[in-house]
């Protein structure tokens, strides 16, 4: 049994950080650019506005999984939240994105009163989709040519979820 610790990101944490986008399908499936500066990392999560959950999945003292949870500031869109995540390759399969997952929408759900949460997938991403699927996301529609990907277009899924009463 695998010991997941969820906490939150500090500025220290910027170095494993980059170790796991530093990871070829931790990059592949998200919108990190390759060769991005430790301090930049860093940055982002000292200088987190209020409504941003910079979290960390920690095993044995490593940090090996990371998800931003994105509130929204706007007045009538208070009610959504958006997250982005990755898990390094080494550790992908093992229950570290699920254990991440369980966090965000318990804080979402519980916490923050976010009613819909929403996220983007590419297309070919099923690990991302089960994942998501697998906590109530649903799929919404397709954008195309979302973003540039190892030198092509690839689009996205939009998924949302929409908590449920009681
Ligand atoms: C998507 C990702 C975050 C999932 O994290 P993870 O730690 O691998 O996920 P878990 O081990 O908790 O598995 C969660 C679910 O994902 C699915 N899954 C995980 N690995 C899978 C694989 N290799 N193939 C198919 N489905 C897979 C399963 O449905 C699994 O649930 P189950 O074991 O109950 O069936 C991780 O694979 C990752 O970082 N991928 C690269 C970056 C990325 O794509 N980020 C998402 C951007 S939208």
């Amino acid at each position: 049994m695998i010991n997941i610790t969820i906490r939150r990101a500090t500025p220290d944490d910027a170095e494993a950080i980059d170790r796991i986008f530093a990871t070829p399908r931790a990059l592949w499936g998200t919108l990190q650019v390759p060769h991005m500066s430790v301090e930049t990392r860093r940055k982002r999560i000292a200088e987190a506005d209020a409504h941003t959950y910079p979290l960390v999945a920690v095993v044995d003292g490593e940090v090996v999984g990371q998800l931003t949870l994105h509130g929204n500031a706007r007045e009538r869109r208070k009610h959504t939240g958006a997250l982005g995540m990755a898990v390094r390759d080494d550790w992908q399969g093992r229950g570290v994105g699920t254990a991440l997952m369980r966090v965000c929408l318990d804080m979402a759900d519980n916490w923050l009163n976010i009613h819909r949460m929403e996220l983007e997938v590419f297309v070919d991403n099923e690990p991302a989709i089960r994942l998501y699927k697998k906590f109530g996301f649903v799929i919404e529609g397709q954008l195309t040519d979302f973003a540039f990907r190892d030198g092509e277009y690839a689009d996205v899924y939009m998924m949302g979820r929409i908590r449920k009463k009681g």
